[in-house]
């Protein structure tokens, strides 16, 4: 699989993905726990408050509230294959 994973995942491969299930990453038991599919509309509700989203997630990005900017990211994010 493309990318690296540094402080988070990695990205690549994230739409569509079940929440926790990057083999070599080491998540929280709150996002494993989550039983979320990063689809559009949940990594769009992630990206404007993760921690609303995933209570207890290790991530500490507050998120992006400004749509128009989330829709781009969302939209990168879906790229990355
Ligand atoms: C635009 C910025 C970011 C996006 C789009 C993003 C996206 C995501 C997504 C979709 C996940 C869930 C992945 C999965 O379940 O496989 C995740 C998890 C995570 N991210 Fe981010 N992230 C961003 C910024 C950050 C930043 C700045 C940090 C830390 C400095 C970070 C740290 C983490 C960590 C530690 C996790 C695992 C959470 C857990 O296990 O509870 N992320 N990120």
């Amino acid at each position: 699989m493309a990318g690296k994973k540094l402080i988070g995942p990695r990205l690549f491969g994230v739409a569509g993905r079940t929440a926790g299930s990057d083999a070599e990453f080491r998540y929280s038991a709150a996002n494993e726990g989550s039983g979320l599919t990063w689809d559009a509309a949940p990594v769009g509700h992630d990206l404007t408050s993760p921690s609303t989203v995933v209570p207890g997630t290790l991530m500490t990005y507050a998120g992006l509230k400004n749509d128009t900017p989330r829709a781009d990211l969302i939209q990168c994010l879906a790229t990355l294959k």
